[in-house]
């Protein structure tokens, strides 16, 4: 009879932890508003071909952040990036087709729409477990307006910690400091 008790007690001790880790990072997506007509009203200051993925990807930053933004700062708090993925069209062999620029087509609808918004004070209630990206969180929505749930954002913070020198960005940091040259 001791099988059962002991597997009972691991099972409890197992969702608990579970629940430890699972709390900060389910509240940081939610934190999160889906950004509402981002394609018509936000600037989109970049566009990446992905051929590995077969992807072209859209990024965009809420105007009135942007207009508060200055080369070689980190992003005023109230920033907020989205990316917005769409397939790329491909040929027969499954390669992705260039257009007379060298550019990959995008077809159809947005497949994925990635966020990441800056406000003061979040980075301290992230949870010790996701790697430090200041006052940054993330979320990840499918294309309907709800949270993909498949989603454990933990990715995001452990692979944008690396552009600690870019205020966590891959693209945006960049971005601004290019455009006052
Ligand atoms: C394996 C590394 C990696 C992971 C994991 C990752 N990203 Fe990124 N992210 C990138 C790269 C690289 C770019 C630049 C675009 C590109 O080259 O694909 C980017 C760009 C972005 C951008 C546009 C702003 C910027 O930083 O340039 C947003 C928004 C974003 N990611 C959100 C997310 C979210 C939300 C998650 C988690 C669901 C996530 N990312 C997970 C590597 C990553």
């Amino acid at each position: 009879m001791k099988a059962p008790v002991l597997s009972s007690f691991l099972g409890a001790g197992a969702l608990i932890a579970g629940l430890i880790l699972a709390g900060p990072l389910v509240a940081g997506p939610e934190r999160i508003a889906f950004p509402e007509n981002f394609e018509t009203e936000w600037v989109l200051y970049n566009q990446v071909d992905r051929a590995d993925r077969k992807r072209v990807r859209f990024i965009y930053v809420k105007p009135e952040a942007d207009a508060e933004a200055k080369p070689g700062q980190p992003a005023p708090n109230g920033t907020v990036l989205v990316m917005a993925d769409r397939n790329a069209k491909v040929d027969a062999d499954e390669n992705p087709v260039l257009d007379a620029d060298g550019r990959m087509i995008p077809e159809g609808d947005f497949t994925a729409i990635f966020v990441m918004e800056k406000q003061e004070g979040w980075g301290e209630s992230v949870g010790l477990e996701v790697a430090p990206n200041g006052d940054w969180d993330y979320a990840a929505f499918l294309p309907d307006g709800t949270l993909n749930p498949e989603t454990n954002t933990a990715g995001c913070f452990a692979c944008h910690t690396r552009r600690t020198g870019k205020d966590f960005t891959f693209t945006y940091f960049q971005n601004v400091a290019d455009r006052a040259k």
